[in-house]
């Protein structure tokens, strides 16, 4: 469901030297076990990333640096999220077809991951997601 999908605040520890910005397990808004990490940067311009969805894997998407659209769609609805601020993320659950889109220059996409890689986890044909879904 695209509702399940929503914005999380990361702590933030600020003092006059800068801010460090909190991505653990105990933070209640992140429900799932953290298994991987990983960051999309120098993306080139125009181009568009995603355009798949995931059978179990939940993720947590940061705009770390810059900022890029997170288009989601569960099938019956669709949403934009923009992300450009570092101390808030994206919660996305299972089943959710996204694109990312609008990449600033310099931005980095950090997602935080419930599971290793695995190929057999993505979908990447929009009709066989629909089907999945039972929808068509
Ligand atoms: P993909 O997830 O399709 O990229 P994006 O959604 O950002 O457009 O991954 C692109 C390629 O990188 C694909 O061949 C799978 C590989 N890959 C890994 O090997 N390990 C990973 O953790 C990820 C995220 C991708």
């Amino acid at each position: 469901m695209i509702d399940d999908c929503k914005i999380v605040k990361i702590p933030v520890i600020e003092d006059v030297r800068g801010n460090i910005a909190v991505v653990e397990e105990s933070n209640d808004d992140i429900p799932f076990d953290i298994k991987r990490t990983y960051y999309l940067y120098n993306v080139k311009d125009n181009v568009n990333r995603g355009s798949h969805a995931h059978k179990a894997l939940r993720q947590f998407i940061i705009a770390i640096n810059g900022s890029f659209d997170v288009n989601i769609d569960d099938g019956y609805n669709k949403q934009k999220y923009k992300l450009d601020n570092p101390n808030e993320g994206l919660y996305m659950c299972p089943m959710i077809w996204r694109e990312l889109t609008n990449f600033s220059s310099n931005s980095i996409c950090l997602v935080v991951a419930s599971e290793v890689y695995d190929e057999d986890d993505y979908i990447r044909d929009y009709d066989l997601f629909l089907k999945l879904l039972e929808i068509n």
